[in-house]
Formats: structure tokens, C-alpha cells, sequence
């Protein structure tokens, strides 16, 4: 098989907004517990905050961290998380019905968010809680001094505002599962007067509000039209969340319809972007409202273990999927999806970061990195710039949901500033490999600066054991053209300059 990408400067999606590189720590599980803060750990530092975790969030460059939840934000009440830590309640945690210390807190996620050089994207409880909660802790957060909530702040040890830019006017409040979950139009009402009043206390935060926690919800539509309705002028972004599985094992055709769930994610996002753009046709206005993809994620392998796990324990073992090869195939394909639809998805998170559906895990001993952390690795630290039109010609497949699957997923990334440009290219055919070359306009490419293959691993393989690794992968550059061999079942990166 074949493919010529065609890589041309003049033809540009968007530039990228590096925020969709994000990540998710929510207050679950152990993420944070046992996960990000662990006291008496061997790495672990004088706040409590493993060393060896912060480290390898590191090698992933996440620009933006979603906190404190998730599921959990819409029954918290976040003043249980501040001051003296010997003074903070216990209480039971009704989303995940675990128990919660609030040993972990505001000011202990923003200097995690410090030491690992992230930014926080903070969510507000509009489940069981409303306006003034959340004005009050956009107060505590981001007002400088002289007011009740900002110089508690300060009396709790942080005497500079932290200036939190984007925010979450609450999360998945059309699920049934959610705590205080709402109609569309009550939700939409709630967030457009919380929006109203937090930015009043400051005016430049930018704020997100709930779309859709699925396409399949049957207020799929309905919702975001309504909420959009109530809210538009308040608020900058709609977020959608999409999480993957796989669920056929009997049928040997169902890796080819699973590699193909990308196509499930795009159309997801057009069609909020369409409904975004029929709301904003109708209002007559300006204002384009722009996409927060703030979960998204294959989860699904630890199902059946969590709905074994007894309740009410202190950080349980939840929702600790380990993740397989051709979950990180999966993986690569949404990223590029995302760069794809760069010119509307603003922000995106991976849910989650560390031991909750997450790429990096940890036990008491150590780190250690899933199938998915590399491709998120290489997209996160690579794919800057500007996103350009892939234009290519490639067979398709039909699988059973979708009817025409391309066997190669690509996409060039542009750096102008570094002069380079990079290339994500999967390989879906599961026996033929793909002669793939790149033909450059308009740039004069010279050399090749890192060239890497992710493959040959069992597609039910996992990296429990250490061994997956990135392999080199040999391009050459000829004539303005990138030539190389794509294996079958391959997540390919090439960096040229
Ligand atoms: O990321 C895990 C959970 O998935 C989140 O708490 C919730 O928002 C979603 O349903």
C-alpha cells in the first residue's frame, strides 16, 4: 500500500492551542491519594508530593490540569480543602462513594500544578452547590487582597492571587449519574448567573460550560441548544466528553472497527460545533463559541473490577485500567483527530493523568508508564504550531459502525519558530505495510531530526512489564520528499527541519 501526504504551509486548519494537550486529576480513586500526594514516600517531598511522579508529568509537557473532579466536584464543597490540614473534615465522598480527608486541597493542587509547570483548569460544583460558592472561590483564587475569601487565602499561606484563567461552570450535569444532575434549561440558567457573578469578581477568566458527557445521552442536541440559549453571552467554550472501549472480543473484525472509533470523535465534534454555530446564527451575534473536549479516553477494562470494589475507602483502587497496544493506536488517532479539529477544540484533557484512566500509574515503589503515555508524549511535546490540512490519498475499510475507515490517519504539524515540522502517521492495516512519503511545498526541509516508530507489540500486549518501548524508524529525506515504511499496526513520528 501506498500514501502521499502533501504538506503545504498555505494550507492551515488553525493554529494550535496547546491547551488541548491537557490532562484531568480528579479527586478520585488514586489519583491524588496514593497517586500525586503520598506522604512518607520514598520520593516524595516535604509537602508530601512524589518526586517521581511530578517527573514523569513532566515528560508529557501538560499545559493545563482539570481539578478537583469530575463526577466529584458536584457534591464538594471546596472550602473543606483549605487552612490547617488538622482541621479539615472527613466526609463522605457521595460521587465515588469513597472517604475523602481533604488532607489534599486548593493550595496543594496549585503548588503540584507549580512544581510540575502546568496550569490549572478549575471546576466549579454547580451540582449540589451554586452562585455564590463559586464567585466566592474565583475570590479566594484570583482577587489580590482587602476582601473576606482573598485574605483568607493569604492568612492560608498564599499571599499572591493564583490568577486561574479557565474555569468549569460544573461537569456532566445532563448525566443521570451526576449529583444534583439538571434539566438543560435549569442548568443553563444556573450557568449563565454562576458566569454572571464569577466574572464579576474577575472579569478576564474565561469559563467552560457543560455540554454533553456523551453522544449517546438522548439529550444529545436538545442539550447543548437549550443550555447554549440560557448562556452564550457568559461563557467562551461548550465542552463535550468522549470515552472509548472495546467491547467484541468474539469477532476478529473488531480491532478494525475499534482503530476506526476516531471517526466517532470527529463527528462528535462537528456536530457541537454545528449546533454552537446554528445557536450563534440565531442570536445574531458575533461571539463564536469555541470547544472543550475535558474528558476524553479509552476506559472501560476496569469495569467490572470497580463494580466489585467495596465503598467507603480511604484512595480504593478505582477505575485503574491498564492500558493495552491497541489502545495506544486508539490514542494516537484521537490526538490527531484533535489536531484536526484544532480550529474550534480550544482545550482538551486526557481523563485522567496518573492511576485513574491514566498513562502514568504508580505503587508504592515506583512509576511507570502505559501504552497511551507515548503517543500523548510525542503529540503533547511535538505537535505545536500551526495544524495543516493533511491532504492524502489512502484506501478506506468499512467496518461495522463506520463506513469507510482510512488505513493511514496522518497530519504535519508547523513550527515556525523552530523551523520544523512534524508528522504523526498510523498505520491501521493490520498486515500491510504502508510505502508512506511526504511531499513538502514551500519548505525547504533538509534533514531529518528524530524519526521514531511505536510497533510490534501483541495488540492485547500492555506495559505492565516495562518492555514497550518507541523504536527508531529509518526516514529519509530525497528531493523535498520524507520516505518511509510504515509497519502494519504502527504510530509513526517524524520530525523534520
Ligand atoms: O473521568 C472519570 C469520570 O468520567 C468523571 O468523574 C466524570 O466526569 C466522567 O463520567
Amino acid at each position: 500500500m501506498k500514501a502521499l501526504l502533501k504538506v503545504d504551509p498555505a494550507n492551515q486548519i488553525s493554529t494550535i492551542d496547546e491547551r488541548i494537550y491537557g490532562s484531568f486529576i480528579e479527586q478520585l480513586g488514586r489519583a491524588v491519594y496514593d497517586g500525586i500526594y503520598q506522604p512518607g514516600q520514598a520520593t516524595a517531598d516535604k509537602d508530601g508530593l512524589r518526586q517521581d511522579v511530578i517527573d514523569a508529568v513532566k515528560k508529557l509537557n501538560v499545559p493545563i490540569v482539570r481539578y478537583p473532579g469530575g463526577n466529584f466536584v458536584s457534591q464538594y464543597k471546596w472550602e473543606d480543602g483549605i487552612g490547617p490540614k488538622e482541621d479539615r473534615p472527613t466526609r463522605l465522598d457521595l460521587a465515588w462513594r469513597s472517604i475523602e480527608t481533604n488532607q489534599f486541597g486548593l493550595h496543594e493542587f496549585m503548588n503540584w500544578a507549580d512544581k510540575v509547570g502546568t496550569k490549572a483548569n478549575m471546576a466549579v460544583n454547580l451540582g449540589t452547590r451554586g452562585i455564590m460558592a463559586a464567585a466566592n472561590l474565583v475570590e479566594y483564587c484570583n482577587f489580590p487582597k482587602g476582601s473576606y475569601w482573598s485574605d483568607l487565602r493569604r492568612q492560608n499561606g498564599q499571599e499572591k492571587p493564583y490568577n486561574i484563567k479557565t474555569w468549569c461552570l460544573g461537569n456532566e450535569m445532563d448525566g443521570p449519574w451526576e449529583i444534583g444532575q439538571k434539566t438543560a434549561y435549569e442548568y443553563g440558567h444556573l450557568a449563565n448567573e454562576a458566569a454572571k457573578a464569577m466574572r464579576a469578581v474577575d472579569d478576564s477568566i474565561e469559563l467552560v460550560a457543560c455540554g454533553s458527557s456523551s453522544m449517546d445521552n438522548p439529550t444529545f442536541g436538545d442539550w447543548e441548544k437549550t443550555v447554549l440559549d440560557q448562556c452564550y453571552d457568559n461563557v467562551d467554550y461548550l465542552s463535550l466528553h468522549r470515552y472509548y472501549g472495546f467491547y467484541g472480543d468474539d469477532d476478529p473484525n473488531e480491532l478494525d472497527n475499534y482503530l476506526g472509533k476516531n471517526i466517532d470523535l470527529d463527528d462528535f465534534i462537528k456536530g457541537v460545533v454545528a449546533i454552537c454555530d446554528a445557536v450563534k446564527a440565531r442570536k445574531r451575534t458575533k461571539k463564536t463559541i469555541n470547544l472543550s473536549l475535558d474528558e476524553w479516553n479509552v476506559w472501560y477494562h476496569s469495569n467490572d473490577q470497580d463494580a466489585k470494589t467495596a465503598p467507603w475507602q480511604k484512595a480504593p483502587h478505582l477505575l485503574e485500567d491498564v492500558y493495552n497496544f491497541e489502545d495506544a493506536l486508539l490514542v494516537g488517532s484521537l490526538l490527531i483527530t484533535l489536531l484536526k479539529n484544532s480550529d474550534r477544540v480550544k482545550i482538551a484533557c486526557l481523563a485522567q493523568l496518573v492511576n485513574v484512566i491514566a498513562p502514568i500509574m504508580t505503587n508504592d515503589q515506583k512509576v511507570w508508564f502505559q501504552s497511551i503515555f507515548y503517543p500523548y508524549m510525542q503529540v503533547s511535546n511535538y505537535g505545536k504550531g500551526i495544524a495543516l490540512t493533511p491532504k492524502v490519498d489512502v484506501p478506506t475499510y468499512k467496518s461495522r459502525e463506520f463506513d469507510a475507515v482510512p488505513y493511514l490517519d496522518s497530519i504535519a504539524t508547523y513550527d515556525k519558530s523552530q523551523k520544523t515540522i512534524t508528522i504523526f502517521a498510523e498505520n491501521k492495516n493490520q498486515s500491510e505495510k504502508i510505502d508512506f512519503k511526504t511531499l513538502f511545498r514551500d519548505l525547504d526541509v533538509e534533514q531529518v531530526i528524530e524519526a521514531t516508530q511505536f510497533y510490534g507489540y501483541d495488540v492485547k500486549a500492555d506495559n505492565r512489564d516495562g518492555k514497550m518501548k518507541l523504536q527508531p524508524l529509518n526516514a529519509t529525506i530525497d528531493d523535498h520528499e520524507v520516505k518511509a515504511q510504515l509497519q502494519p499496526l504502527s504510530w509513526n513520528m517524524i520530525r523534520v527541519r
